[in-house]
């Protein structure tokens, strides 16, 4: 790994929209991740002052370093966005040119953007000129298929000041299938004066800790691995494979409801947000395929039903439906009703 980390952090919770919360990203760092990197908001927006979209710009107390990511094409509000994030008190600023969703594409932003490379680099200029805090760049390998633009945007984003590049491996076309193009990230750490901080598939504490040996890259972003288990960082932090019980996968599903009720609140509109949220948490966490039960690690790319719960506690977890579900939640202490009722 380089010696020259991006603001001292090694281990990022990566970008997940609608998932990686504020709770959530406070239960990662609790696990030990480094830094954290917001939902992604869309600038415009942020820029017309949408209340929500300033949310996602704000950092959580507990978090330690936090960067809120922006999304658009239009120098204008990224700017304004970007500034408003200094002002909300972000350590740094990421501009996503990787988002692959139609929503974003269509409007010209995200991984759109890697079809033009100099606009890129105007943009980044732009802002870099307009903030005081660190400005990051998120990139995929590129657009199409078959395109590979991610060493030429990374040479135009350093000459336009930024300051670091994290890199997910696939092209917008790949979307998350296919193994992630990590001679590639590898390639353009080796070459980079900035950080480069990889990102893909990885899974386990183990998976960033052979890969960090013989890296270049100057960190790692997270994201399913860390969605799958939030724990995650500690493997990292302390060199060990980590299988929690599932009474333990309770407790912390228990500190991420009560977390998540003391960012949010308890009003019967927030509960129902929280709901939304909580079940989209758990879309990720019941997917987790026991170690011990397994027999192995279970790589990203790899699924499998094939283990059998070692408890009745284990055997709730593996369900993928939304009764189960709730039925967890609940036994986490998160009663969407009667708590609205009495607020
Ligand atoms: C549900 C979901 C939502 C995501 N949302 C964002 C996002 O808002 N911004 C972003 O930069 N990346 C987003 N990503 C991409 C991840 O940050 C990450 O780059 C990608 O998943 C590859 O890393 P992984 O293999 O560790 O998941 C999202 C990924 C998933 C699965």
């Amino acid at each position: 790994m380089k010696d020259k980390a991006f603001l001292g952090a090694r281990y990022f919770m990566g970008s997940v929209t609608n998932v990686a919360n504020r709770p959530f990203r406070r239960l990662v760092t609790e696990y030990g991740a480094h830094a954290t990197i917001g939902e992604m908001a869309i600038a415009k927006y942020v820029a017309n002052g949408g209340k929500q979209d300033l949310i996602l710009i704000r950092r959580d107390p507990h978090e330690k370093i936090f960067g809120a990511q922006i999304v658009g094409n239009n120098p204008n509000h990224l700017v304004k966005a970007a500034k408003l994030a200094e002002k909300f008190g972000a350590d740094f600023v990421d501009f996503n040119c990787a988002c692959p969703h139609q929503s974003v594409i269509s409007h010209g932003g995200g991984a759109i953007m890697l079809k033009r490379p100099s606009t890129i680099g105007d943009i980044i200029s732009a802002i870099r000129d307009a903030i005081s805090i660190p400005l990051s760049l998120k990139i995929r390998k590129g657009f199409e298929a078959d395109d590979n633009v991610a060493q030429e945007v990374a040479d135009i984003a350093q000459k336009a000041g930024i300051d670091a590049i994290f890199i997910h491996g696939r092209t917008k076309a790949a979307q998350y299938r296919g193994n992630c193009d990590w001679e590639l990230i590898e390639s353009i750490a080796q070459n980079s004066d900035v950080p480069i901080i990889g990102c893909g598939d990885l899974a386990h504490g183990s998976d960033v800790l052979a890969k960090q040996e013989t890296s270049a890259c100057a960190g790692f972003a997270i994201a399913r691995g860390a969605l799958l288990k939030p724990w995650i960082f500690k493997e990292i932090a302390t060199h060990t494979s980590m299988d929690p019980s599932s009474e333990e996968r309770l407790d912390m599903l228990k500190k991420l409801v009560a977390y998540t009720i003391e960012a949010y609140g308890i009003s019967e509109k927030n509960m129902a947000r929280n709901q939304t949220f909580l079940l989209k948490q758990l879309e990720f966490l019941v997917r987790y395929v026991p170690t011990g039960a397994f027999g192995r690690e279970l790589p990203m790319q790899e699924r499998s039903d094939e283990w059998t719960p070692r408890d009745e506690l284990e055997k709730l977890w593996a369900q993928t439906d939304k009764d189960s579900m709730m039925t967890l939640l609940k036994m986490a202490g998160f009663e969407n009703n009667e708590q609205g009722m009495q607020n």
